[in-house]
């Protein structure tokens, strides 16, 4: 992953670069470093271990200073996270350059630089690049040549800037698998992982295509295609507001997110509120899109995956429509079978990630009737590469959790079934319902956050243990696998989701009574069979968490905690239960004192494969 700024102004611009390395922190933080050249022409660099705190801490102590600058927060792929490890990497002591991606090729392209004379301080697979840039550059190349001829012996994802001491006031980059932007300034010229970083200074921005390479300085702005022409991209302005987050009363972004769902949930479902808006919420050309969908392959990673396995029931069960989901990192190497009029869906909350936008450049030429992104960043990579939009109305999620966009992209998807629906025959009273259903949500989001003080009482039980299972039936399974993976992700305890029903067929051997098991019973059709499923865990002497509506008829018990959920359409009680999970998790990670917004080895944003 990884997030990338460089500037090149008539101004200093330590702090510019400072202020995009927070921003784009959920991009990764195990490690910071910033390069400027100096009125001397001299490198000035500050590399730190840590988040970008601990890189603002040293530029306070030593400050570096320069016009031309490029910066970098790291997300640890080669080489362990370190001082050393971080980027920029140097060479020569002319030469700096940061990197988001994976140069696949540089075992081979490290022995060549070896034999050529090049020493290396790291174990990164960034460092040949800023050798190479050096090699092309000591032989004379302009930044833009040495660039083209550097970008053409990399195999895998990058972009790319570098400064040189000897080119004091240009930064050169290039893009090829990864994101990056041109911010366009009076005067000055910037460039960065994603235009949020940049905002502060320019609201104007130009987006780069594959194979790009581009120059700038406080004067000119060049783009090369990957065939080495000039091309003109266009120039893109953003002028809503930077969204301004602040924690609030709150202790964590995670906590606040969470509290969030039920504004985030009706402003989502609000897209549709007019009559005959449901289609126009998918973008320009839904309608006749829809007229001609047959079937429904998702794709998506993580929790995005799991919404789309929610999705699979309520698209099969409700609209009648068949429905694949697959993880974007299988669904992309493998050799599909396609079904004629099946719509591609990938969901995504940053529009960014790696797998999931592979996947939809890999669709191949009349494979699916057309593709549509569930996405929460406008303007992000799979948004401006789908042909159909729906922009969940989250807002910023800062939290490498992954919360109220979840339960927005639900929502997406809820109105996505209820627009195929109608086309296949759901009854009006049936749309009705499902409709009454998006608009109470909110409501019956609030009443499960009201049951936190609750929720936090189960927490404890959780502290001690190594592992956790997760079972749920039906829909519930897969919000069962958000529950574990919620937990996993924030607190390192192991857990695990079942179906319940394969509990026998291997897992409950691991039952015991340090095994808490989680259950998401909210009394749908397939209680019962819960129920005997929750005895054979309970038999074996484990701790049970029963999430259940408060009308299912469970009861606590030794050993058998309940915990009463709102009584709510059940359509919509996938969201409402994974309100109640989250929290759960929540608190598990805040008794176990983990950095709940930023868990230890993961990014908000992953841009590498
Ligand atoms: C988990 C989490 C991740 C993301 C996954 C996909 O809480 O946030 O599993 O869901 O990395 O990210 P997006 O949705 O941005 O494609």
């Amino acid at each position: 992953m990884c997030g990338i700024v460089a500037a090149a102004a008539r101004r200093e611009v330590s702090e510019i670069l400072l202020e995009g390395l927070r921003r784009l922190e959920y991009r990764g933080y195990d490690s910071a470093g910033m390069a400027l050249i100096d009125n001397e022409r001299n490198l000035q660099l500050h590399k730190q271990q840590g988040k970008v705190s601990e890189l603002e801490k040293a530029q306070r102590l030593q400050p570096v200073l320069g016009c031309t600058g490029v910066a970098h927060t790291r997300w640890a792929t080669h080489g362990e996270p370190s001082g050393v490890n971080a980027h920029p990497h140097i060479s020569g002591q002319r030469v700096a350059l940061v990197h988001n991606g994976i140069i696949e090729n540089h075992e081979a392209l490290r022995r060549e630089l070896l034999d050529q004379g090049y020493e290396f301080a790291s174990g990164t697979d960034t460092e040949v690049v800023v050798h190479l840039l050096h090699r092309e550059l000591a032989a004379g190349k302009n930044m833009l040549q040495a660039m083209q001829s550097t970008a053409r012996v990399l195999e895998g994802a990058y972009a790319l800037a570098a400064i040189d001491t000897e080119h004091p006031d240009q930064v050169v980059a290039a893009r090829q698998g990864s994101p990056l932007v041109v911010g366009v300034g009076i005067g000055e010229n910037f460039l960065a992982s994603d235009q949020l970083a940049l905002r502060q200074v320019t609201d104007r921005f130009i987006f780069l295509e594959e194979g790009d390479i581009v120059l700038i300085s406080p004067a000119e702005l060049q783009v090369v295609d990957r065939h080495g022409e000039p091309v003109e991209r266009p120039l893109t302005s953003i002028s809503a507001a930077v969204e301004v987050v602040e924690l609030g009363a709150y202790d964590h972004y995670m906590l606040k997110e969470i509290h969030e769902q039920p504004q985030a949930l009706a402003a989502t479902f609000a897209q549709a509120s007019g009559p005959g808006q449901l289609d126009e919420c998918f973008g320009a050309g839904a309608a006749e899109v829809f007229d001609r969908v047959q079937g429904v392959q998702i794709v998506a990673c993580g929790t995005s995956y799991h919404a789309g396995m929610v999705a699979r029931y309520w698209l099969e069960e409700l609209a009648g429509i068949a429905c694949e989901v697959e993880v974007a990192s299988e669904f992309r190497y493998r050799r599909r079978v396609g079904h004629a009029g099946t719509l591609l869906v990938t969901i995504s909350q940053s529009g960014e990630t790696a797998d999931t936008l592979a996947a939809l450049r890999d669709a191949r030429q009349g494979e699916f009737v057309a593709s549509l992104v569930i996405a929460n960043v406008d303007n992000s990579s799979l948004v401006r590469e789908s042909e159909l939009v729906f922009l969940t109305q989250a807002g910023m999620e800062i939290g490498v959790a992954s919360t109220k966009a979840f339960t927005t992209q639900l929502v997406a998807l809820l109105m996505l079934t209820l627009a195929l629906g109608r086309r296949r025959g759901m009854t009006p009273q049936k749309q009705r319902e499902i409709t009454a259903a998006l608009q109470a949500l909110p409501d019956y989001v609030q009443q499960t956050l009201v049951l936190d003080t609750a929720i936090e009482s189960l927490s404890d039980a959780f502290i001690p243990r190594h592992h956790a299972l997760f079972l749920g039936r039906g829909i519930y399974y897969p919000i069962a696998m958000e529950g574990a993976l919620k937990l996993k992700e924030i607190s390192y305890i192991h857990a695990e989701a079942y179906p319940a029903g394969e509990l026998k067929h291997g897992p409950l051997a691991l039952v015991d009574n340090d095994m808490p098991v989680v259950a998401v019973a909210p009394g749908d059709e397939l209680l019962e069979k819960l129920k005997s499923n929750l005895e054979e865990v309970r038999s074996r002497g484990a701790e049970l968490f029963v999430f259940a509506d408060r009308q299912a008829g469970f009861a606590s018990e030794p050993r058998v905690q309940i915990l009463p959920m709102p009584h709510c359409p059940e359509v919509i009680k996938p969201i409402v239960y994974t309100v109640a999970l989250q929290l759960l998790s929540y608190h598990v990670a805040l008794q176990k004192g983990t950095d709940v917004d930023k868990p230890r080895n993961l990014a908000k944003s992953v841009t590498v494969e």
